[in-house]
């Protein structure tokens, strides 16, 4: 729809941008931390491990200061589970929630809000030999973990995040590094991990709300519009199904604590069906978000599958699609320019997302990650002339504001990453931030940190409230 006038942005936006925990802090080791899944998984080769990271562990008053520079109303980090507990249960580290509690007062006294998310992928290592999520103790463990949360930050945190991309975890956690994709039956384990992880999702958001009242949580996946290549009727079904499977299966459990039917019924037809206990039911329809957060990074395109083996040749990571047999096939957008690591790039993708979301769940929205990873280059005089990450941001913040206009009620912005930091599986050479940390994949040089000329762009935006974006 054209709008003769566009909404503005509302008055108390949260402009920020966001990061997690392995992926900046570093420190692997130190001050009590236990080990996750991360620190003991293999990364690809000739990329760099997560030992070190940002190392903004040790930079974090550094850090933050730039963010305020940049004039952050919000920053979106995660906590890493196995600083808080090192075994994923038992003994709390006190040094853990010093830490954490130095960084939310830091950002507190620079007037940023802080959000949180409980949970990015780092499953605590002594929880993962223990079955990890296919183990029911994990849930106890998450909502353990999840109260002490609540109650060392509640009194400052306001915004809490349950599980980052929980269905990219279970689409693409091979690609992501943490999944072991020899286990036997993969499918049928990750879809009762899945369930499990909605049962610990809905017990973190009802003891949100019993142990801090004035805070609100949401779940985070990573959602994205789903095209069908053509009009033919069988392609616009295969975008109809890879959507109940991608997005709406999380979501709608997330809002609504039920199954949907399409979702369930390719689970009965590939045989993964979860374990669904007496009680679990009620706990997931007994759980409600405030508002949806949710990643965004780019559009898929399908086609109707040919019911043959061609889908299984690769698995694709979070943003490239191949197909699943029977379901649906990953097809090439014509009409869609592409990153350097091969996502598609689809503003107008995300304006149909978000008014998507809207239309289906009615809840305010917040954009907890949407950035381009790119080779940047480090100039003399410390430049880095990152034009095309502008030109990226510029063509997304414009079509929030059509979202907006449309009706979405959208309260925040935050993009990957506030800073550079270390890839899912793409290494350090991937970078996302408005920072840019001098180091390289495995020389750590001196990690000084070097604002691009997307940190005085943004800076521009957010003190006008996103009405200049030029
Ligand atoms: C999301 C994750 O999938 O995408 C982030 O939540 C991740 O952790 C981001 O870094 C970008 O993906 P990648 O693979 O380029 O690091």
């Amino acid at each position: 729809m054209y709008h003769k006038k566009l909404k503005p942005f509302p008055k108390d936006f949260l402009w920020g941008a966001s990061t997690s925990a392995y992926q900046v802090e570093g420190a692997y080791n130190e001050d009590g931390k236990g080990m996750s899944v991360i620190d003991m998984g293999k990364h690809p080769e000739g990329t760099t491990d997560f030992k070190v990271a940002s190392d903004h562990y040790h930079h974090y008053k550094e850090d933050i200061a730039l963010f305020a520079e940049m004039g952050f109303k919000a920053y979106r980090f995660s906590i890493a589970w196995t600083r808080i507990f090192p075994e994923g249960t038992g003994e709390v580290n006190p040094k853990g929630i010093a830490f954490y509690n130095d960084l939310i007062n830091e950002l507190i006294s620079h007037n940023i809000e802080p959000i949180v998310t409980m949970y990015h992928f780092d499953l605590p290592y002594a929880l993962q030999q223990k079955g990890g999520w296919s183990n029911r103790e994990t849930i106890d463990a998450f909502e353990n973990y999840a109260r002490t949360l609540f109650l060392n930050f509640g009194d400052r945190v306001k915004y809490w995040l349950t599980i980052n991309e929980q269905n990219m975890m279970i689409l693409h956690g091979a690609a992501i590094g943490i999944v072991d994709k020899n286990v036997k039956n993969i499918e049928k384990e990750l879809y009762q991990q899945n369930h499990n992880m909605f049962l610990a999702q809905a017990k973190a958001m009802k003891l949100c709300h019993e142990l801090c009242p004035n805070a609100k949580i949401g779940p985070a996946p990573n959602i994205s519009a789903i095209y069908p290549a053509s009009s033919k009727p069988e392609d616009v079904l295969a975008a109809a199904n890879l959507s109940s499977i991608r997005n709406w299966l999380y979501l709608d459990m997330a809002v609504f604590g039920r199954y949907n039917s399409k979702a369930w019924s390719y689970l009965e037809e590939k045989g993964y069906t979860p374990e669904i206990k007496d009680g679990d039911m009620e706990i997931l329809k007994g759980a409600n978000p405030d508002f949806i957060a949710f990643n965004y990074y780019s559009t898929s395109t399908v086609a109707e599958s040919k019911n043959d083996e061609w889908d299984k040749t690769s698995i694709g990571d979070q943003q490239i699609v191949i197909g699943e047999q029977g379901v649906y096939r990953g097809v090439k957008n014509p009409y869609l320019e592409k990153t350097q690591f091969g996502w598609e790039i689809d503003p107008v993708g995300f304006r149909n997302t978000l008014c998507e979301m809207n239309e289906r769940y009615n809840l305010p929205l917040l954009v907890t990650e949407n950035g381009l990873g790119a080779f940047d280059k480090l100039e003399e005089g410390d430049v880095v002339n990152d034009d095309y990450r502008i030109d990226f941001l510029r063509k997304h913040i414009e079509q929030a504001q059509l979202a907006i206009t449309d009706g979405v009620k959208l309260i925040g912005y935050c993009p990957w990453s506030a800073i550079d930091l270390v890839s899912t599986h793409q290494g350090f050479a991937k970078r996302y931030g408005f920072i840019y940390v001098n180091r390289d994949e495995f020389d750590l040089k001196d990690l000084r940190r070097i604002r691009k000329k997307s940190f005085y762009w943004y800076k521009k935006v957010i003190s006008t409230n996103g009405e200049d974006l030029k």
